[in-house]
């Protein structure tokens, strides 16, 4: 390709993202930020050869039937991928590419923010505040749960998980995890392996989620997986609200089977999120804010970028999905 490929980046980027995929593509970027519905979309990837998206571009096996002919690859600003039917792009011959280092420190530290929010009712104590409703010390007054000597399970120690651990350890908490095999001692660093899940959830006073979601994550947090884990146990999740059941997880809150949740991603987010979790007082809720720091943005674009470009030159992109 003697000119610059033609790249369609879906939604507004950081700005050094987007300078930098102007210097070496011929860009259309989308200086709105309006999201494309998939009409809209096939027609604005017309002639391009490759695509910057977001989570918010479902490509769906329908959608990447109709894309243009001249896309050849896809890249994703994200880590997770389950919105592009990777099986579906590669029928027709487009390469999936996702982003996952550059988020690791922001959303490990958004999952110790949540861990912490949830055990010490950081909600309850923003509205007590917010609405000036302070009426003065006692001893039990907000009093959450300590952390230092709980067991906090990792369902999914990735590169994520593993630096929530390292996070946790210096909080004293101790690590447990499960992944479908056992990392090398180097990368568990002394974290406990569990083969099943039953047995992580069984020591999980804390539980966390890191997984992508997939046909064995999804719906995972079931009533039943919830009756496994110590009585008052917490549940974060910084990986997508489908691992798990609303209900059950909402009527465990209710209860008191669980002491609290700490959630940054939700079934049906952004519209169609079960209300309960915001009438909960036990809830810590965020808004898909994971990796929403300034440097992990640009670092996923520019990661984005490298895959294109090493593409482009004919080279194996980094962060090829299959
Ligand atoms: C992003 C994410 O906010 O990368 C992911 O998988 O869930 C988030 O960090 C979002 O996907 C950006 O498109």
């Amino acid at each position: 390709m003697n000119s610059k490929p033609i790249l369609l980046v879906t939604r507004k980027l950081p700005d050094a993202v987007e300078q930098r995929a102007a210097k070496d593509y011929e860009v259309r970027l989308n200086a709105s930020d309006h999201i494309y519905d998939s009409e809209s979309l096939i027609k604005a990837a017309e002639g391009a050869h490759a695509l910057l998206i977001c989570n918010s571009e479902i490509l769906n096996a329908d959608i990447i039937k109709k894309l243009s002919k001249t896309v050849q690859i896809v890249a994703c600003f994200t880590s997770g991928y389950e919105h592009v039917d990777i099986a579906a792009a590669a029928n027709y011959g487009i390469l999936v590419t996702n982003a996952p280092d550059a988020l690791t420190d922001a959303v490990a530290d958004l999952t110790i923010l949540l861990l912490l929010g949830a055990t010490r009712r950081a909600s309850e104590g923003e509205i007590i505040m917010r609405g000036a409703q302070w009426k003065g010390w006692d001893a039990l007054f907000m009093a959450g749960s300590a952390i230092r000597g709980k067991r906090l399970g990792i369902y999914g120690m990735g590169r994520i998980g593993r630096a929530v651990a390292t996070r946790a350890v210096s909080f004293g908490l101790e690590i447990h995890y499960h992944n479908r095999s056992r990392l090398a001692p180097e990368l568990e660093a002394g974290a406990t392996w569990h083969k099943n899940v039953e047995s992580l959830l069984e020591c999980s006073d804390i539980l966390s989620f890191h997984c992508p979601l997939n046909d064995q994550s999804r719906n995972f947090l079931t009533a039943e997986r919830i009756s496994l884990m110590p009585y008052g146990a917490t549940v974060i999740n910084t990986s997508r609200g489908d691992v798990v059941d609303d209900d059950a997880l909402i009527s465990a809150l209710i209860s008191g089977r669980l002491q609290a949740a700490g959630l940054d991603v939700y079934r049906g987010e952004p519209n169609n999120i079960h209300p309960e979790y915001r009438r909960l007082t036990n809830t810590f809720l965020m808004p898909h804010i994971g990796s929403a720091t300034l440097e992990a943005r640009i670092g996923m674009g520019f990661q984005a970028l490298d895959n294109l470009d090493a593409f482009f030159k004919g080279l194996p992109p980094p962060n090829r999905v299959r």
